[in-house]
């Protein structure tokens, strides 16, 4: 059989389409042993009210993947506007993104960053293979929502309302 050859100007053409879609922008933090890691992720979405459900995908070549397995404690982030110092923080590969950061421990055991516009403190309850990416499904344990404008993303750019 001959292997597919990944199409560079294919794959560039649908992620440009895929940034058609506006989202907001999330940081995901857990414990990796005892580190704390955390990642930029805008695939967050909610899935189900009852039970609690969200999902978000991670790339297989992020280093903090490994920490995203069944049981582990996560904490999703929704960025609040004037957050996108921090995002660009998280989206750098491996370094130790906490290093100038005021983080506390949440009582779930995840790491938390202060300032965001909600909180989801979750379980991972399973997950799924997605190509490139694996599909984490989240229970939620706990939320908190505060009264202050999101950070958004669309067409690759941070914005606000
Ligand atoms: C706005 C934005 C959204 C992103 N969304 C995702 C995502 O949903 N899933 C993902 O794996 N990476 C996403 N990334 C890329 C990661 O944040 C980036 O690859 C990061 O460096 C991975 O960190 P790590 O390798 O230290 O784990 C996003 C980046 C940005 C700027």
């Amino acid at each position: 059989m001959i292997p597919r050859v990944p199409d560079a100007d294919a794959m560039r053409a649908l992620r440009g389409a895929l940034g058609a879609f506006a989202t907001g922008v999330t940081i995901i933090t857990a414990f990796d042993e005892a580190l704390p890691v955390g990642i930029t992720v805008n695939s967050f979405a909610s899935v189900s009210l009852d039970p609690p459900l969200i999902l978000w995908s991670v790339s297989k070549t992020a280093t903090c993947a490994e920490a995203f397995r069944p049981t582990s404690a996560f904490c999703v982030h929704v960025l609040a506007a004037g957050q996108d110092g921090l995002a660009m923080n998280f989206a750098r590969s491996g370094e130790d993104k906490f290093a100038s950061l005021a983080w506390g421990r949440s009582e779930w055991g995840a790491p938390l960053l202060p300032g965001c516009a909600a909180e989801f403190h979750c379980q991972v309850e399973a997950c799924y293979p997605g190509g490139d990416h694996t599909i984490i499904l989240g229970r939620v344990l706990a939320h908190l929502v505060r009264e202050i404008p999101p950070l958004l993303f669309h067409r690759g750019r941070f914005r606000e309302f």
